[in-house]
């Protein structure tokens, strides 16, 4: 099952036992063991009997795990498929390069309807067909590739990320035209928290619900750009009660501060409210 809110979501190479082994200490709303991109040929068949081992020791107990397993038809996605058949508490398989509807599918139908597919968009055909992908039965969520998008794209970095805004943007639309979950793309640069948090902030004002991560030292950052703060909620309570107000009066809309306020602010804000809830109940 997806949380309701996913801000922050971790990559952590499969390959790597100390990075996996920091897991229980860390409070990203989510993990993705990767056995693709972050894993050298020569290591994927260990990392994938490590990655197996972690969920079976009950890693995915209280938080969520997704494994990122390698291209279906690659020489390692179809073993890596069948080493996460019936593991407990695995939330999703994330599915790299995704471009065929039939790959989602093939997920589905070896792990179960319990199992999530969170698409990789990250190539030029998978942006395309974005909507397609989205629409798919089981799929939780759409996750920028944005390193693989910018090499096929010859694009080079941009500090506003230029190059990448039409695909980012229509990841998103497809995303909330399906009712799914939006996560933006990583951040490269490690040292430069301005750079990331300019970044992360721009994600969320495309319209994400979170960021996909490569290190832990980025993760609270990303919370207080991807979490409603005090002077939102503030907002938020303010626009439904003026609204109950004026529809005690018998009125649909009302002016709040200058500004008109229907309905459709109110849904708005009551989920914002909500999230700051869920927010506030997971830290306590
Ligand atoms: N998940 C969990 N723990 C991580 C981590 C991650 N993604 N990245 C770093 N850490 C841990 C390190 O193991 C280290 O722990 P230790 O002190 O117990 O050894 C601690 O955090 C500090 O790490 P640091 O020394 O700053 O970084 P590093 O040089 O060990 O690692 C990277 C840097 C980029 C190699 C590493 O962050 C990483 O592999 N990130 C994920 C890359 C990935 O998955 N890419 C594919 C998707 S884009
Ligand atoms: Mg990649």
């Amino acid at each position: 099952m997806v949380p309701a809110c996913l801000r922050s979501v971790l990559y952590v190479p499969g390959s790597n036992p100390r990075a996996l082994g920091k897991i229980p200490t860390l409070s990203a709303d989510a993990f993705i063991l990767d056995l693709e991109d972050a894993v050298a040929p020569e290591a994927k068949v260990a990392a994938r009997a490590r990655v197996r081992d972690a969920l079976e020791a009950g890693l995915g107990r209280g938080r969520t795990i997704a494994v990122r397993t390698n291209g279906l038809t690659s020489p390692w996605g179809p073993d890596d498929l069948e080493a996460l058949m019936g593991r407990p508490d695995l939330a999703a398989i994330v599915l790299p390069k995704c471009e065929q509807p039939r790959d989602i599918r093939q997920v589905r139908a070896a792990l179960g309807a319990q199992v999530g597919v969170w698409c990789m968009i990250e190539t030029p055909l998978g942006v395309l067909r974005a909507d397609t992908l989205a629409a798919e039965a089981g799929v939780d969520a759409l996750v920028m590739g944005t390193s693989d998008l910018s090499r096929d794209l010859r694009v080079a970095p941009h500090p506003e990320r230029l190059p990448l805004l039409h695909a980012l943007s229509t990841v998103v639309l497809a995303a909330r035209a399906h009712g799914r979950l939006a996560l933006d793309g990583v951040c490269l640069e490690l040292d430069a928290p301005e750079v990331f948090e300019a970044e992360a902030r721009q994600g969320r004002a495309l319209g994400f619900d979170g960021k996909t991560l490569i290190h832990p030292g980025t993760i609270a950052a990303t919370h207080a750009v991807f979490s409603p703060d005090a002077a939102e909620v503030d907002e938020a309570r303010r626009v439904v009660a003026a609204f109950g107000q004026a529809r005690a009066r018998g009125e649909g809309v009302c002016v709040y501060e200058g500004r008109l306020v229907e309905q459709l602010h109110v849904d708005a804000a009551r989920a914002l409210l909500a999230q700051a809830a869920f927010i506030a109940g997971r830290a306590g």
